[in-house]
């Protein structure tokens, strides 16, 4: 058996499409574009790379977008003084603060001070409530974009066994919640594995969906998974390699190699998850734009 690639950046295209088809609708009945304003603090490469990555996607489908710069040396008084500007602002429907910040600023702090309304990261805990009770909520990108890879590839996941590996807050934690509840996709039964789980591979050979999320390249290994599974890799880790003209090369969590001749499906990295997020961000932006969480 050899895998089928689950094409995220194919994938996301064509939702990033389908947004852009709305929006031009929405500008064609005297609309204005949805606005998504994104802060950036410090200058670390790869969340450079990710704002970037979002500030092109919006110019894609029409959106409006505004990037906040400021120097790592920004006070945590001060970050919370632009947020509340944000809130405020009302050309702006949603904003999102690039993680992770400097040491020296509580980002749980940050996050509870994003009003839920525009939080379309989905990060603050309003958001994180209502969505653990099936409630229209912004669901944070990544979980998000993982959800919409198994619809539209028209996965089976009622009754499966899905094992997830690493228990974020932003993946592992919100991805096990939503293919637990009463929902499609959904309606699984889901073991959420972590740092101090024992005996790991006895519970991914078990695995019929397998969604990993730890940030350490190449941990599941061809006899960690039984023939057949769904792979979802969430990883993307820059690892260094001189061949490279970056100097690295990106890595998921899973031994791509090893387990895609056992797998049914697989997510490449790059080009499987990862797009998808910006998909999933764009859909919030504009689910905000719309008013379509939150009334008013
Ligand atoms: N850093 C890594 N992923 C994300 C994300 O989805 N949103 C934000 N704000 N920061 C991130």
């Amino acid at each position: 058996m050899q895998a089928k690639l689950l094409q995220g950046k194919e994938l996301s295209q064509k939702i990033q499409e389908e947004i852009a088809i709305k929006v031009q609708e929405l500008k064609a009945k005297g609309g204005r574009a949805p606005h998504l304003a994104a802060v950036l603090v410090g200058n670390d490469g790869a969340s450079e790379t990710y704002v970037s990555h979002k500030v092109k996607a919006c110019e894609r489908v029409g959106f409006k977008s505004t990037l906040l710069r400021y120097s790592d040396t920004i006070s945590e008084g001060e970050l919370l003084a632009v947020v509340d500007e944000l809130n405020e602002n009302d050309d702006i429907d949603g904003f999102i603060v690039q993680l992770p910040l400097p040491k020296h600023i509580d980002m749980a702090k940050v996050i509870e001070q994003i009003s839920p309304k525009k939080d379309v990261d989905g990060f603050h805990p309003i958001n994180f409530g209502r969505m653990a009770a099936n409630m229209p909520a912004y669901v944070p990108a990544t979980p998000d974009g993982i959800i919409e890879i198994l619809k539209r590839y028209k996965i089976e996941t009622r009754g499966t066994h899905v094992v997830v590996v690493g228990r974020s807050q932003i993946v592992g934690t919100p991805v096990s919640i939503l293919l637990s509840r009463a929902a499609y996709p959904g309606d699984a039964t889901v073991t959420l594995c972590h740092r101090h789980t024992k005996d790991l591979a006895d519970y991914t050979r078990q695995a019929d969906i397998l969604v990993v999320a730890t940030g350490i390249p190449g941990m599941i290994k061809g006899d960690m998974v039984k023939k057949g599974v769904v792979v979802i890799d969430v990883g993307i880790t820059r690892v260094a390699d001189t061949s490279k003209q970056s100097g690295f090369t990106l890595k998921g969590d899973v031994d791509f190699d090893e387990v895609a001749p056992k797998a049914s499906y697989i997510t490449p990295v790059p080009g499987g998850v990862g797009p998808m997020t910006i998909a999933s961000l764009l859909k919030n932006t504009y689910l905000a734009s719309q008013k379509a969480i939150y009334r008013n």
